[in-house]
């Protein structure tokens, strides 16, 4: 079996200032875990993160700095979007899209979503799909399941034979910004629902590479179980991911196992 790398993503969303940006990588400068044991990333607002690219390069820290939006053409006359040419051009290595917030209050489509995911694929941009239905009622072994819909609309137009590339963050909207996490057996079961609707989209060998993160109110105290659960390839944490000190721990508790 394929051996995924863990992967753990700060989403910042629409946090932080610049003085405030450089202070945190400042403080995880010589204390995160060399890239291949766990990749790390934050994304954050667009009006940084060339900044973010340069004081991580100078600084040699092993961290990889993703967007939280981009759009879905190369360039043209689309007044206040990002280009995935653009975000390549200043170094970033992926971006999340389809978040619960821009689908909830920016009525992103997963037809959108989708072109968005092929084109991240296009311009070597890791694409964090995140997906949002609860799974708990749904049977893996059902073909008509609702996180197969959604995958299938938001992976229909990519490039299988790059589509290892691509990240799912599953994110609960009911999760997300509360203090209410799903059961481990419910997360389980969502993250083998997600494999299953891979496979059959995709085919068994890709949907083997491809990571699951789970999302929505991971903190210091449940990240190390989370992490660890079946199928689970890592985390996306927003709140804590927003004081280095948290960060760093949920980092420390999954690395020092
Ligand atoms: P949260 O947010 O960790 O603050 O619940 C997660 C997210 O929205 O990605």
């Amino acid at each position: 079996m394929f051996k995924r790398t863990k992967f753990i993503l700060a989403n910042w969303k629409m946090n932080k200032n610049s003085n405030e940006t450089i202070d945190f990588l400042n403080a995880l400068n010589n204390n995160l875990p060399p890239t291949k044991q766990l990749q790390v990333g934050i994304a954050a607002q667009n009006v940084y993160l060339e900044k973010m690219v340069n004081y991580v390069r100078s600084n040699n820290i092993p961290l990889e700095i993703f967007s939280e939006n981009l759009f879905y053409t190369q360039e043209g006359s689309y007044t206040g979007e990002t280009s995935p040419a653009a975000l390549t051009d200043i170094g970033i290595k992926g971006s999340i899209i389809g978040h619960y917030e821009r689908r909830n209050l920016f009525k992103e489509s997963n037809g959108i979503i989708g072109l968005k995911v092929a084109a991240s694929l296009k311009n070597k941009l890791i694409p964090v799909l995140a997906i949002s239905e609860d799974t708990t009622d749904y049977d893996p072994e059902s073909a008509s399941m609702s996180p197969l819909t959604e995958l299938a609309i938001a992976l229909a137009g990519v490039d299988k034979s790059i589509a290892n590339n691509i990240v799912i963050a599953y994110e609960p909207s009911w999760a997300i910004g509360t203090n209410k996490t799903m059961t481990n057996l419910d997360i389980t079961h969502a993250a083998k629902v997600i494999r299953k609707s891979l496979k059959i989209i995709l085919g068994d060998n890709i949907a083997d590479q491809v990571r699951i993160l789970y999302g929505g109110a991971v903190n210091t105290q449940n990240a190390n179980t989370i992490f660890n659960l079946s199928n689970i390839d890592g985390l996306l944490i927003g709140r804590a991911s927003l004081s280095h000190n948290s960060f760093l721990e949920i980092i420390n508790s999954v690395t020092n196992v």
